[in-house]
C-alpha cells in the first residue's frame, strides 16, 4: 500500500516510521516531512505544506495513495479530510465540523455541557466590557482562552482579574490572534494533575492507546512559560485501570456517542487533555482532534502491531476488530529545543551526532523542526527532536535517553532535565 502522512513534525515522523514497518507498506510519503523523514528507508518526503489541501489531494490522486493519515490540527480544521472524501480518497481524521471539537473551544464547551461531560464551568464572549462585567464577579485564578487554534498559546491561566481583562483586551480588543481571538471562553481554574488520554475511533468504536504523559512546561519542576511539550513517557502511572475505565466511561464514549447523535460522526485519533482533582475525578481541559505531539513519540515506540493496519480499520469502521498489543517496557522521550523556545528562535543551526546517537539498542530519535540543507541536517523550529528510549524499567528508558542526548549537539541546544522525574518519585 502507498501511504501519504500529512506534516511535519516529530508526531509525524514517529507515526511514518511506524507505519512504513507494515507488511503492507510499500511506500510511505511525508509532506512536507523534515530531516527524520528524509532519511528513513521507504519513506519520501513531498514538498507540498500540510494546509495547501488542494496540492496534497492532487498528489494523492496522481500517486494512487491508498491511505492518507493526517497529524496536524491545521487542516483538520479546513477541512482536508470532507474534501478527500468528496474524491474517493480514503483518510484517517476527524472531517471539519467534527475537528470542531479542537478548533473551536467555544463549541467544545457548549458540547460538553450539551452532554454531560465533566469539564471546568464557562462562560463565552465576544464583547470586552460583557468579559470584563463577568470578571468582575469572579475570583482568581481564572483561564481565558481564545476561542479558535492558536499553536498552543491562546491559554492565559491568570493570576488575578487585572491580568485576565488585560488577556481579554489582547484577544477581543487588540486581536493578538486574529480570527482566533474574536471570541473567547472564560473558565474556572482547575487544581490538580494533568494527563492525556489519547484514543482511536472508527465514528462508532473507540481503541484506547497506551497511556502517556506529556511535560507541557518548558522549564524543570513544571516552571516557565507553557509549551507545546518538552517530553513524554508511556505508559503513565497516574491512569490506572479504574480511571481509564472512568476517562472512556464519563469522557470517551460521550463524546463519540454525543458527536454521532449530532449527526457528526469522530473517525480518526481524538486526544483528551485532562485535568485529575486530589480524588482522582477527571475533567476535560481540552479536546484535540488528533495524536499528541511528543505524546505520540513513546507511544509509537511501545506498539506492538501494525499501526496501516489499525488505521485502516479505523477507516473503514472495523476497530472492534482489533486490538493493538503494547510493549510492556515504558518509553520516554526527551525534546531538545532552542533555548529561546517558545520566543522568538533562528533557524538554519547545523545539527552533529544524529549518526552516533541510535547505535544503542531500543533508541530512536525523532526529528520535529528539522530539514535537509545540502546534505546536512539543520534545525528548522522551536522542538527540534525528540530522543525516545525503551528499556525494562522506565529509569532506565530515562537514563539511556538522556546518554543518547548528550551525543547530538547543536548550538541553543536544550532540554528539561526532569522528563519522567515525577513518575519515578511516585
Ligand atoms: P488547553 O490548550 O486548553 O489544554 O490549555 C493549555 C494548558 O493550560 C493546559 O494544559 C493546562 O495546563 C492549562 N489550563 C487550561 N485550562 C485550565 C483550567 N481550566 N484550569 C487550570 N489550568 C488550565
Ligand atoms: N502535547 C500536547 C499536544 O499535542 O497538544
Amino acid at each position: 500500500m502507498r501511504v501519504l502522512v500529512i506534516g511535519g513534525g516529530g508526531r509525524e515522523h514517529a507515526l511514518a516510521w511506524k507505519l512504513a514497518q507494515s507488511k503492507d507498506a510499500e511506500q510511505v510519503f511525508v509532506a512536507p516531512g523534515n530531516a527524520g523523514t528524509a532519511r528513513e528507508a521507504g519513506m519520501r518526503n513531498v514538498p507540498i505544506a500540510a494546509t495547501d489541501i488542494e496540492a496534497l489531494l492532487e498528489f494523492a490522486k496522481s500517486e494512487g495513495i491508498d491511505l492518507t493519515v493526517v497529524g496536524p490540527e491545521d487542516p483538520l480544521a479546513a477541512g482536508l479530510v470532507d474534501r478527500f472524501e468528496a474524491e474517493g480518497c480514503r483518510v484517517l481524521g476527524p472531517r471539519r465540523e467534527a475537528a470542531r471539537l479542537e478548533s473551536s473551544k467555544g463549541f467544545s464547551k457548549d458540547f460538553m455541557a450539551r452532554h454531560g461531560i465533566p469539564t471546568a464551568c464557562y462562560e463565552r464572549f465576544t464583547d470586552f466590557d460583557q468579559a470584563c462585567r463577568y470578571l468582575s464577579g469572579q475570583t482568581a485564578p481564572i483561564v481565558v482562552k481564545a476561542d479558535g487554534l492558536a499553536a498552543g498559546k491562546g491559554v492565559v491561566v491568570a493570576a488575578s482579574i487585572a491580568e485576565a481583562e488585560q488577556a481579554a483586551s489582547a484577544m477581543l480588543q487588540e486581536a493578538q490572534f486574529k480570527e482566533a481571538g474574536r471570541a473567547i471562553v472564560i473558565e474556572e481554574y482547575l487544581e490538580g494533575q494533568e494527563a492525556s488520554f489519547i484514543c482511536l475511533v472508527d465514528g462508532t468504536d473507540v481503541v484506547s492507546l497506551a497511556t502517556s504523559q506529556d511535560h507541557k512546561a518548558r522549564d524543570d519542576g513544571n516552571r516557565g512559560p507553557n509549551t507545546g511539550g518538552m517530553g513524554a513517557y508511556s505508559p503513565t502511572p497516574l491512569i490506572t485501570p479504574d480511571l481509564h475505565r472512568r476517562v472512556l466511561e464519563e469522557v470517551i464514549q460521550p463524546t463519540v456517542q454525543g458527536l454521532a447523535s449530532e449527526g457528526t460522526g469522530y473517525r480518526g485519533f481524538l486526544y483528551a487533555g485532562l485535568m485529575l482533582d486530589s480524588g482522582r475525578n477527571p475533567k476535560v481541559l481540552e479536546y484535540n482532534c488528533r495524536f499528541g505531539d511528543p505524546e505520540t513519540q513513546p507511544i509509537m515506540l511501545r506498539l506492538d502491531s501494525d499501526l496501516l493496519d489499525l488505521c485502516f480499520a479505523a477507516t473503514e469502521g472495523r476497530l472492534n476488530e482489533t486490538a493493538p498489543k503494547w510493549d510492556p517496557c515504558p518509553t520516554l522521550g526527551v525534546v531538545l529545543a532552542i533555548r529561546d523556545y517558545p520566543g522568538g528562535y533562528p533557524k538554519g543551526i547545523p545539527i552533529t551526532g544524529l549518526d552516533k546517537a541510535e547505535e544503542e539498542a531500543d533508541v530512536k530519535v525523532f526529528h520535529a523542526g528539522t530539514t535537509m540543507d545540502n546534505g546536512q541536517a539543520v534545525t528548522n523550529g522551536g522542538r527540534v527532536l525528540c530522543v525516545c528510549a525503551k528499556g525494562d524499567t522506565l529509569a532506565l528508558s530515562k537514563e539511556k535517553a538522556y546518554r543518547t542526548v548528550e551525543k547530538i549537539q547543536f548550538e541553543g541546544k536544550f532540554c528539561r532535565s526532569d522528563i519522567g522525574a515525577a513518575a519515578l518519585a511516585a
